[in-house]
């Protein structure tokens, strides 16, 4: 199945729960939240008093995207906030085994993120616990940047790896997804998109998701 993740990054933060609420009528299940400390990348966004917002906004999943060090600190704040889904970063986790459990151990889903830069082969020792794996296709920090189209590589190895060791992570990715680029995207293997300037940088967020997700799964149909 396919799901489309509205990333609020590029939503209008004064109107956020009308805006997340049109992009979900219009098909989006999962709520991108873009969390950034200006130390990991180099921009802030926000933190889990507007996830505890969203959390009466919506009742779909919301999913904690953290660009922060030292994650282990701001997890159990994310969690009582309302979160479902928790991805940390490959390369900013010293202990990242045990990183991925504390939010296993809050009942939530566990993500692993690596940027362009880092190979899948870096997660090799974590792909058995992880609930799903993020792959950027942009450098993280900022919406509305192009799409890199070389990390498609790394999303069909994560596909071939998942069924040769038999696993069952789900495969996401970030940056750069918009009508031009999901055909690649969905025929590599991705089954969570996130899009934000796409849904909600010009026009309703309800017609934006959906041209998105009918665009996804005219390529899953005809993959199938
Ligand atoms: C980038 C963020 C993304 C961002 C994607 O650091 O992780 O989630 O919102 O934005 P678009 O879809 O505009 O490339
Ligand atoms: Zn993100």
């Amino acid at each position: 199945m396919i799901e489309l993740a509205p990333s609020i990054l590029s939503a209008d933060f004064a109107r956020l729960a009308e805006q997340v609420q049109s992009a979900v009528a219009g098909g989006g299940s999962v709520v991108h939240v873009d969390v950034m400390d200006g130390h990991f990348v180099p921009n802030i966004t926000i933190g889990p008093p507007v996830v505890r917002s969203l959390r009466k906004a919506t009742a779909a999943t919301l999913d904690c995207h953290l660009m922060i060090e030292n994650p282990d600190q701001y997890i159990p704040d994310f969690a009582d906030a309302g979160a479902n889904w928790i991805s940390v970063h490959q390369e900013a986790c010293r202990h990242l085994n045990r990183t991925l459990h504390l939010i296993k151990s809050h009942g939530l889903k566990a993500g692993v993120v690596i940027n362009p830069a880092t190979p899948v082969e870096t997660l090799s020792e974590v792909l058995d616990v992880v609930d799903y794996v993020l792959v950027m296709s942009v450098n993280p920090g900022f919406g509305a940047q192009k799409f890199i189209p070389g990390v498609l590589d790394k999303v069909r190895k994560l596909v071939d790896l998942r069924a040769t060791r038999r696993l069952d992570y789900r495969i996401e990715i970030d940056g750069g997804v918009a009508l031009d680029t999901i055909p690649e995207i969905v025929h590599a293997g991705v089954e969570i998109l996130v899009a934000g300037n796409a849904v909600f940088g010009n026009g309703d967020p309800k017609v934006n998701a959906g041209k998105l997700l009918k665009a996804a799964n005219k390529v899953r149909l005809l993959k199938a």
